[in-house]
C-alpha cells in the first residue's frame, strides 16, 4: 500500500496536494506518507504473529526524528550503525534499551556511549571486534551484550552493491567459524554477555527463497549457541524489498495480484508465512531488522523542471533535484517511477532522459524512459523515494540539502527546514 493517488487531476500524499507543498515550500522536497509507514510497520509485525519477535526499524534508511518517532510511538525497537543514530533514536524518544548496533567499524567512543546509554545489542562484526569490546567494556567496568553477526554465505540476488551475505563481503564472521568465536568469547572475554545471534544477506530482495536458504542453513547454528551459550534472540536481519515498479493507476500494491504468486514480488504476507513457521520450534525471540520496507514506498522526492533540451539525440529534461538529493539511481541503477502531479489528460509519451543540475554525467533520474509530457514549470514526483534518499543526500555542488514535509490525512508538517546557504558553511572556518 502506498498513499499517494491522484485526486481531482492532481497527486496527493493522503489528503494534501502535492502541487500545493510544492508551491509553498519549494523543490525539490520530500514528502512522507505517515499512513504508509504505520500501515507498513503493523502489516509486518502482524505477519509474524505466532513467533516472539520484534521489529527493530534500520535508522539508516531514513533517520529524521519525527519519523523514528512515529515508529517508537507504534513500539519499534532500532537498528542502528553509528553513534550518531543512536543519539538519534535517543532524541526522538526511543529507547536505547531496545537498539541494537551493527556495523563493521565501530569506534572506541562510539562504544562508550552506546554502553553508557544501555543499548540491548552490540552487533559485533568481526573476532577482532570482538576483543576490542571486551576490553573497552572491561575499562568502564560494564558488561557489553553481543551477538555475532554471521556471514551465511548466501546469494541474495541483489545489486552488488547491497548484497552483504556472501563469503566475499567484509560484514560478519564466516560460517564456519562462528561457533568457536562463541566458545572462545564465553572462555576468555568476560566482560562480554552473549545475549544473540545475527545475520542480514542484503538489502531489496525480491524473492523468498535466499531468506529461506540462510534461516534454513543458521537454524542449527542458533539452536546451538542457545543451548550452549543461553543466546535469548536472534536477528534475522533487514532486506525485504519493495516494488518500485508499481503503477499509480491502480494506487494500492494489488496490481500484480493477476500474476501467477511465483512471479510475484515478495510480500510482507509470503514472508510471514514462509518464515513463521521456519522460526517457531527454536524458542528464540526473532528481531527484523527492515528499513526500505518501512519507509521506502512511503516517501516521494518533488522536483521542478527547469528547461527542456532537445539534443540531435536525444532529448533532456532537466529538473531542480539531482544525484545530490537522491543517488539511487546513479549508484546501483535504482529505477524511481517519474509521475507528472497534474494527472496526464492523454496518453501521449516521449522518450526522455531526466536530468539534474550536477555537473556529472551520472546525475539522471532515468534514461531513454517514456514518460507523459511535463514541460518546464511543471512539477513531478520521484516515487518511492522514502527510503535511503534523503538519508544519502550531500551537499555537492554545494546545494543544500531539501526540506522534509510529513503528512498525517489532511495534515503536511515540515519536519526538516530547507538548508539556508549560511547552513552550507556553518562549522567551516
Ligand atoms: N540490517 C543491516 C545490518 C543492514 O546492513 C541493513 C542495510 C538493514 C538491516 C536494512 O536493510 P533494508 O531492510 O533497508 O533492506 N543504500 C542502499 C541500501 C543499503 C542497505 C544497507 N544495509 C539502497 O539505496 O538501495
Amino acid at each position: 500500500m502506498h498513499g499517494f493517488s491522484y485526486q481531482n487531476g492532481s497527486l496527493h500524499c493522503e489528503g494534501v496536494d502535492l502541487s500545493v507543498l510544492a508551491a509553498e515550500h519549494g523543490t525539490p522536497l520530500y514528502v512522507y506518507s505517515s499512513a504508509t509507514i504505520l500501515d507498513h510497520y503493523r502489516r509486518l509485525d502482524a505477519a509474524l504473529t505466532g513467533v516472539c519477535h520484534e521489529v527493530a526499524y534500520a535508522v539508516k534508511a531514513n533517520s529524521n526524528l519525527s519519523i523514528l518517532r512515529l515508529l517508537a510511538a507504534e513500539g519499534a525497537g532500532f537498528d542502528i550503525v553509528s553513534g550518531g543514530e543512536l543519539f538519534r533514536v535517543i532524541q526522538a524518544g526511543g529507547d536505547p534499551g531496545r537498539c541494537t548496533f551493527a556495523g563493521v567499524g565501530k569506534t572506541r567512543e562510539e562504544i562508550v556511549y552506546a554502553l553508557e546509554q544501555g543499548i540491548y545489542s552490540f552487533n559485533v562484526e568481526s573476532e577482532e571486534e570482538l576483543c576490542y569490546l571486551n576490553q573497552v567494556a572491561g575499562d568502564l567496568g560494564k558488561i557489553a551484550p553481543v551477538a555475532v553477526r554471521v556471514n551465511p554465505n548466501v546469494d541474495a540476488k541483489t545489486h552488488k552493491y547491497i548484497s552483504t551475505g556472501k563469503s566475499e563481503n567484509k560484514f560478519g564472521v564466516d560460517f564456519g567459524a562462528v561457533a568457536g568465536v562463541y566458545e572462545r568469547a564465553s572462555r576468555d572475554l568476560p566482560h562480554l554477555r552473549l545475549r544473540g545471534l545475527q545475520m542480514h544477506i542484503g538489502s531489496q530482495l525480491t524473492s523468498i527463497a535466499p531468506f529461506i536458504e540462510a534461516v534454513e542453513k543458521i537454524t542449527p547454528l542458533a539452536q546451538e549457541l542457545k543451548d550452549r551459550h543461553g543466546i535469548e534472540f536472534w536477528s534475522i536481519g533487514g532486506g525485504i524489498g519493495i516494488i518500485y515498479q508499481e503503477s499509480l493507476a491502480s494506487g494500492s500494491a494489488d496490481w500484480w495480484a493477476g500474476q501467477a504468486e511465483q512471479d510475484r514480488p515478495l510480500s510482507i504476507a509470503q514472508y510471514g508465512r514462509e518464515l513463521t513457521p521456519r522460526l517457531k520450534e527454536l524458542g528464540l525471540k526473532i528481531l527484523m531488522e527492515p528499513g526500505r520496507l518501512i519507509v521506502g514506498n512511503a516517501g516521494v522526492l518533488l522536483t521542478r523542471c527547469l528547461y527542456e533540451k532537445k539534443g540531435s539525440a536525444k532529448t533532456f529534461k532537466i529538473v531542480d533535484a539531482g544525484m545530490n538529493d537522491l543517488i539511487r539511481p546513479a549508484l546501483y541503477e535504482g529505477h524511481h517511477e517519474i509521475v507528472p502531479l497534474r494527472q496526464p489528460t492523454s496518453d501521449a509519451r516521449t522518450t526522455v532522459d531526466v536530468v539534474g543540475p550536477i555537473c556529472e554525467s551520472g546525475d539522471f533520474f532515468c534514461q531513454n524512459r517514456e514518460l507523459p509530457d511535463f514541460h518546464p514549470g511543471d512539477c513531478i514526483a520521484l516515487m518511492s523515494a522514502g527510503a535511503y534518499g534523503f538519508a544519502m543526500a550531500s551537499n555537492y555542488n554545494s546545494r543544500p540539502l531539501p526540506a522534509e514535509i510529513l503528512v498525517e490525512g489532511s495534515l503536511a508538517r515540515v519536519i526538516r527546514k530547507r538548508q539556508s546557504r549560511d547552513d552550507l558553511i556553518a562549522g567551516e572556518l
